[in-house]
């Protein structure tokens, strides 16, 4: 009998009530919270297994102790490290999303893991927020559209997706207690479409409650968001997953739709769905119903998984460093990279004419994998661009590495983030817990907050004085070589869980560095490996930029392959990058990586919605991305089919020499909208790949959601009578093709 059957689900809806029939309470207890670090209590009388989870969107992480955050130390736990959520987003591909949720799903499960707490789809509302790099775009219908095939990836493999972080985790500051105050149409149009899509349309298995307090309640207290959201308007019936240590009060997260409970503390008896909890039914005061219904959804999502039942022996066995995953891996990674720039066609370069290559920039020889918080992974191998470069070139070209720049060595207060400080507090101590009351949790973070600032502050002399002779050497160097390539960029001392960036500024100096070069080298090759935004005050100077997000343990090999023409650059931004972090909807209204409380004034201006409707012009705006070929667009046809669905149909042409891969987007803009909306927002949008000289059809639809807004006192989405202008570009600055319909 297939699994997602009315027929079986009915089964085994009898099955888990009988189950449960069974259970003491103890029993149900236990399996409603951890007790280890990333395992939930098992029933073995009954045959019931723990639940066992692991980090995260990168990769599955290495193992802990039980009950200490201390990695387990074993070589076995090395795994193939992916793309980041970034640069997934980067592709525009949901075949690449599907690929690489595959890929993950199936390493988890090699590694023996039930739950993937994977990928991340908060919506990227600052450039600064410190997580922005896990995330995939500041667009909900970008996100939601690669979301929904990355899960169905992982879960074919037998192991649940856990969506993260139920809701809009918007920034890391203060990111235990920070209470965010946001309307329900901007929760509605930007920060909850990619969470219902994973519900709704991903099928997904469980969804992890967020940190931060919504309109004055903890997500994972949060009557509203769990009970009445997610469960009532989505009819989500997996599990809902705390973040580890985001339930604060046994009573509320008891009477509310949070099933699992999950924190960084080792005293397991002591969290609050455990002997608090045991203890209020016991007095009367807690029905034991709402434990029976979290136990209820975990145990549905142990079926579906194949964990319990008769389908137990079918369950995957998974693998984990496959070859096919490192191609997979591969692939996206060629199609992340974004050439944001390109004049006098300095790329791609021709390998048979350079003899020295000269390669400025600490990028070009770090490894990134190790770092940022809870997805880190112990990667079984990470290709640098030196070594792409290098291993491209061969040994007949010289190739001449210089630092070009100082970064300190991370300071052991950089690794302050709450979850690390935690840790250590575990490590000295006898008995394991650090105090745990949220004053003290806020007061750590405070604390580390402080201690980071100030360290960064004492390093910036260091830096400055060190720079000194590097930047010398480098620009010496620069002049003598038959082309020259810096590899910059942020690492995960600064995109990170615990803490957001300061600024948007280049770190270590690089504009200072990156402006002598251009002074000897107007053809210098600037390029990036980071997790989020960077101000590029010397842009227009420049001839070539080509961005990278952290893309996976062959990163070198697919950027060798992109400066040197092997591959043609498709990737597109999925996320402003403004001229200036001033430009932002946050920085001016100042309501980002604030203490207490943060209001989201700019509503569902954020991104390149503020910067339309604000008419700035941003650095390289939402959608751009360069090819080594040129693309036309023609012939715009719109018919309105089925009462409002409206079909959409152009021709792409590849108009230069190269083979490459366009991807095109459609914005809607309605024309004198009843209320307030943005200029347009992105609709739709698709890959098409051409050889040079070959025409391609597009063919896309608009359903009639694609026109709604969110009408707060119907509590409903709704879309108005009246003109809408279709607007298909390469970006979305870069309009090529209009056209209206009028919706009656
Ligand atoms: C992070 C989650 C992560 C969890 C487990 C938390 O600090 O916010 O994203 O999955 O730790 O490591």
């Amino acid at each position: 009998m297939k699994t997602d059957s009315k027929k079986y689900q009915k089964k085994t809806e009898k099955e888990i009530d009988k189950i449960i029939g069974k259970m003491t309470l103890d029993e149900k207890i236990s399996m409603i919270h951890g007790v280890g670090l990333f395992r939930t209590g098992a029933v073995e009388r009954l045959g019931i297994p723990s639940v066992i989870s692991s980090d995260g969107p990168m990769g599955v992480r290495a193992d802990f102790m039980n009950d200490r955050w201390i990695p387990s130390g074993n070589n076995d736990d090395k795994v193939s490290y992916m793309p980041s959520n970034s640069a997934l987003a980067s592709t525009w591909n949901p075949e690449r999303a599907y690929e690489m949720g595959h890929v993950l799903g199936a390493e988890a499960r090699g590694r023996g893991k039930d739950v993937i707490l994977a990928p991340g789809i908060n919506i990227k509302r600052d450039p600064l927020c410190g997580r922005n790099f896990e995330y995939m775009s500041e667009d909900p219908k970008l996100t939601a559209t690669l979301a929904v095939p990355f899960i169905k990836g992982v879960q074919e493999n037998d192991v649940a997706s856990c969506v993260k972080h139920f809701a809009a985790n918007a920034q890391e500051t203060d990111r235990l207690m920070v209470d965010e105050e946001i309307d329900d149409r901007t929760l509605y149009e930007l920060y909850l479409p990619a969470f219902k899509a994973a519900v709704q349309e991903g099928n997904v298995y469980s969804i992890m409650g967020a940190y931060n307090k919504i309109n004055g309640y903890h997500c994972c207290e949060n009557k509203n968001l769990l009970d009445f959201v997610l469960r009532a308007e989505w009819g989500f019936d997996g599990t809902v997953i705390s973040d580890w240590g985001a339930v604060h009060k046994t009573r509320e997260a008891a009477q509310c739709s949070m099933d699992m409970e999950m924190s960084i503390f080792a005293d397991f008896d002591e969290y609050k769905l455990a002997n608090p909890l045991k203890e209020a039914i016991l007095k009367g005061e807690i029905s034991e119903e709402t434990v029976n219904a979290k136990v209820r959804n975990i145990l549905r999502m142990m079926y579906r998984l194949k964990m319990i039942g008769k389908e137990k022996e079918h369950r995957k066995q998974g693998v984990y460093n496959a070859p096919e995953h490192r191609k997979m891996i591969l692939r996206t990674a060629e199609e992340s990279m974004i050439l944001l720039k390109n004049e006098n066609h300095v790329l791609p370069l021709d390998a048979k004419k350079i003899k020295k290559l000269v390669v400025i920039g600490q990028n070009a020889a770090k490894i990134h994998s190790d770092g940022g918080g809870s997805a880190e992974i112990k990667a079984l191998y990470e290709i640098c661009p030196l070594m792409g470069l290098k291993t491209y070139l061969g040994g007949n070209t010289q190739v001449q590495y210089l630092k070009g720049y100082h970064v300190p060595d991370k300071p052991k207060t950089f690794d302050h983030n709450w979850q690390a400080d935690s840790l250590d507090d575990l490590k000295n101590t006898d008995v394991g817990q650090p105090v745990r009351d949220e004053v003290n949790q806020t007061e750590m973070q405070r604390k580390g907050e402080e201690e980071r600032l100030a360290a960064l502050e004492k390093e910036k002399t260091e830096i400055h004085e060190k720079n000194k002779v590097l930047f010398t050497q480098a620009v010496e160097a620069a002049k003598d070589a038959d082309a020259v390539i810096f590899v910059g960029g942020l690492n995960h001392d600064i995109d990170s869980e615990g803490f957001d960036r300061s600024d948007m500024k280049l770190p270590y100096e690089q504009d200072m560095l990156i402006e002598a070069l251009l002074d000897v080298r107007k053809d210098l090759i600037v390029t990036f490996v980071g997790g989020s935004p960077v101000e590029m005050p010397w842009r227009d100077k420049a001839s070539a930029i080509l961005w990278s997000y952290y893309a996976g343990m062959e990163t070198g090999n697919a950027f060798a392959k992109i400066i040197f023409g092997d591959v043609n650059p498709s990737g597109k931004l999925a996320e402003t990058f403004p001229k200036k972090y001033a430009d932002c909807a946050t920085a001016k209204n100042g309501q980002f990586g604030l203490w207490g409380k943060i209001r989201f004034e700019e509503g569902v201006y954020c991104g390149y919605r503020h910067h339309d409707r604000q008419r700035i012009a941003p650095a390289f705006c939402f959608g751009h991305g360069l090819s080594y070929t040129e693309f036309a667009y023609s012939g715009l046809t719109l018919k309105t089919e089925k009462g409002r669905d409206v079909k959409l149909s152009f021709t792409v042409k590849n108009t230069g020499k190269k083979s490459g891969s366009e991807i095109v987007q459609v914005y809607v803009a309605p024309i004198g909208a009843k209320v307030n909306r943005p200029d347009k927002e992105l609709k739709a949008y698709a890959k098409i790949e051409l050889a040079p000289g070959k025409s391609g059809k597009v063919n896309l639809v608009l359903k009639q959601e694609d026109f709604a807004y969110f009408d707060e006192h119907l509590h409903a989405f709704i879309s108005d009578e009246g003109d809408y202008e279709i607007l298909v570009g390469a970006s979305c600055e870069d309009i090529r093709l209009r056209g209206i319909v009028t919706l009656s």
